[in-house]
């Protein structure tokens, strides 16, 4: 007997939206493993900046993403946003997404937890999950909010996290990468015809949460 297809939610939706939060909670509820896609662009950005190369060097952006592997997707160096935007850079790249195209695969196909445990379900999350990597995901939801809610609620985590800051160079920053990731040729961040969106602007984690189950409802049965 072969094993039933693996259910998966994709949850894309530009930075500091609540997709994240959103998403690892979903995931949780169904018993579902859960990748963060973000974190993949983040380890290649974060091993040029390590390296002193340049985001935007094609050749060893691609080289760095033919070896990302899970394992190194803990590194608290990947949060930071510096990182952030290294990924933002490399994320333009073609053939970084190809390189990362067959790892974001290998887990719808086969979700597992941390300790390897195959899941009956997988939720995906980052910019292109309903559109590029898995347009035929039982459940897509598109994440959104105001690009001010979103520099305020960035500028309080990296000020949590010891970043020093000012308001307006995070709300700066956002809207440079909302832009890259918006306008790239290859695998644009863009809503699915078929995606429910939640905006989080004035709804809080729990708020869009209930949401999203509500319109998840029997889709997933
Ligand atoms: O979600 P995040 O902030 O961790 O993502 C970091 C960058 O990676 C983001 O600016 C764009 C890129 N990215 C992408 O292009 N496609 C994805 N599926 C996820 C992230």
């Amino acid at each position: 007997m072969t094993a039933p297809t693996p259910r998966i939610i994709a949850v894309d939706g530009p930075a500091a939206s609540g997709k994240g939060t959103l998403a690892r909670r979903l995931a949780r509820h169904f018993g579902f493993a859960y990748l963060d896609t973000g974190l993949l662009y983040r380890a290649v950005g974060l091993r040029l900046l390590r390296a002193g190369q340049d985001p935007a060097d094609e050749a060893a952006a691609i080289a760095a993403a033919g070896t990302v592997t899970p394992a190194e997707l803990g590194d608290p160096a990947l949060r930071s946003e510096a990182t952030g935007q290294a990924a933002s850079a490399v994320a333009r790249i073609p053939g970084v997404r190809q390189a990362l195209l067959d790892l974001q695969h290998r887990f719808a196909v086969a979700p597992a937890d941390e300790k390897g445990r195959p899941t009956p379900g997988a939720v995906i999350d980052g910019r292109d999950i309903g559109t590029v990597i898995c347009p035929g995901a039982d459940v897509k939801l598109f994440v959104n909010a105001s690009l001010e809610t979103r520099a305020k609620r960035r500028h309080k985590e990296l000020l949590d996290r010891g970043e020093a800051i000012i308001y307006a160079r995070v709300l700066e920053d956002m809207e440079r990468r909302d832009q890259q990731d918006r306008n790239r040729s290859v695998a644009p961040m863009a809503k699915a015809p078929d995606a429910f969106e939640i905006d989080t602007t004035k709804l809080d984690a729990d708020g869009a949460f209930a949401a999203a189950l509500t319109f998840i409802g029997s889709r997933l049965d």
